[in-house]
């Protein structure tokens, strides 16, 4: 079986989805892995480093992807306004990628047409087991982290406590709004950095969770939050009531942070607002807001994708594909969720991946097959 790694090719992506390590691993299992020139290049992963674990390197794109069985991407394919990534690829290949399947249904319509079996890996069930597969955890991880750094970079003044001959510095107030995968290494990050950590969420298991990394936790209404967790382990949609409270809450607390971090998500909806105009207009002047959210329309909605913006004295940051400013880590653990995520099919004896199509995490992430969008999350979406 072959397994193709090409190069990304969305503006701006840094990583890549199969690193030399899963390269050697998948050779070690007797497959065929064909690597693009230069697809690990922003990654720091050279075409050398493939070749040693075992990989072919291939032109371009389509000398890349002609053959594959197996496709490996960050990014779903270009199929419009640039290279016809989806068009390289033979009918009955198998694509494994971040798809963002709810939010471009068209696609998925077009991978279905092209008679491609395509496994949307934002859609892994929250299920212990898969939390070795989850690329939004090890993505959303890393992109916490590096809110709390761009936020210490745009910040004029330090996040420690700082006690010198010439006078004492305050610590930097640091507020997270949701608190989960991407908030918490937000909190831990902050803490480490001598800052003093509050944070807010709607689960109310983040509680315990943020207070164990030594944040303090901003509750907002416990009664209405004991419904605002989905089965799966996301937050629900909250009521208007609810989030007229937050806003109360949050715009009394906000006016005395220096750093604001964003975090809040609901899966296959646009990011609730969470931080208005008029309460950056109350904020410290230098604060800055990191808006994580901005790909999915923002928590605040004076943040601009790709873009840092000053408004009312506050720098509002809106860096997309945050994941990718650390695209060496970044790459490294998305490459190992997919392999996480096939090893259990892989048959030894064939060289060959086997999906066991009643297996949970495939049964969540697959999207089409056999020419069909099969998906229970978009077929009822349709209807
Ligand atoms: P997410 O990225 O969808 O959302 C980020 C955070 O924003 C969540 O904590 C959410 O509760 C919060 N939020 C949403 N609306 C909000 C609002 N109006 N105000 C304040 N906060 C709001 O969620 P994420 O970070 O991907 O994970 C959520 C949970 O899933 C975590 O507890 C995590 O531990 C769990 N998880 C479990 C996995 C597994 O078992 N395989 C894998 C990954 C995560």
């Amino acid at each position: 079986m072959k397994v193709a790694i090409p190069k990304e090719r969305q503006p701006g992506e840094t990583r890549v989805a199969g690193s030399p390590d899963l390269v050697k691993k998948l050779v070690g299992q007797g497959f065929e892995v064909i690597v693009e020139k230069g697809a690990g290049a922003a990654a720091m992963f050279t075409d050398a480093a493939y070749k040693d674990a075992g990989a072919t390197l291939a032109k371009d794109a389509e000398s890349t992807l002609a053959s594959a069985d197996v496709v490996l991407k960050i990014q779903r394919p270009i199929i419009e306004g640039g290279e016809n990534e989806l068009a390289l690829m033979k009918r009955g290949a198998v694509l494994i990628a971040h798809i963002g399947a709810l939010y471009h249904p068209d696609d998925v319509a077009a991978y279905a047409a092209a008679g491609i079996t395509a496994f949307a890996m934002e859609l892994m069930p929250r299920i212990s087991r898969a939390q070795s597969m989850d690329i939004l955890s090890s993505q959303t991880n890393l992109a916490g982290y590096k809110a709390v750094l761009d936020a210490a970079a745009e910040y004029g003044s330090a996040f420690p406590m700082m006690m010198t001959a010439a006078g004492t510095i305050a610590p930097a107030k640091v507020f997270i709004m949701g608190a989960g995968v991407a908030g918490l290494q937000a909190i831990a990050t902050a803490k480490r950095m001598g800052a003093v950590v509050t944070a807010t969420d709607v689960r109310p298991a983040t509680r315990e969770q943020v207070q164990s990394l030594g944040g303090k936790f901003l509750t907002i209404d416990a009664e209405m939050e004991k419904d605002a967790e989905t089965a799966g382990g996301y937050a629900k949609a909250m009521p208007p009531e609810y989030m007229e409270k937050q806003k109360q809450v949050v715009a009394e607390h906000i006016k005395k942070q220096n750093i604001v971090i964003t975090t809040a998500l609901i899966p296959g909806r646009p990011a609730p607002v969470l931080v208005t105009e008029d309460m950056v207009k109350t904020m410290l002047p230098g604060s800055v807001i990191i808006d994580l959210a901005v790909e999915a329309g923002g928590n605040c909605p004076l943040s601009q994708p790709g873009k840092v913006v000053v408004k009312h004295g506050v720098k509002i940051v809106g860096h997309t594909n945050v994941p990718g400013r650390l695209p060496t880590d970044a790459s490294t653990l998305f490459a190992k969720n997919i392999l996480n995520f096939i090893t259990p099919h892989i048959k030894k004896e064939t060289q060959t991946i086997d999906f066991d199509w009643d297996d949970e995490t495939v049964k969540g992430t697959l999207v089409t097959r056999d020419g069909q969008v099969v998906n229970p999350l978009l077929t009822a979406k349709e209807k």
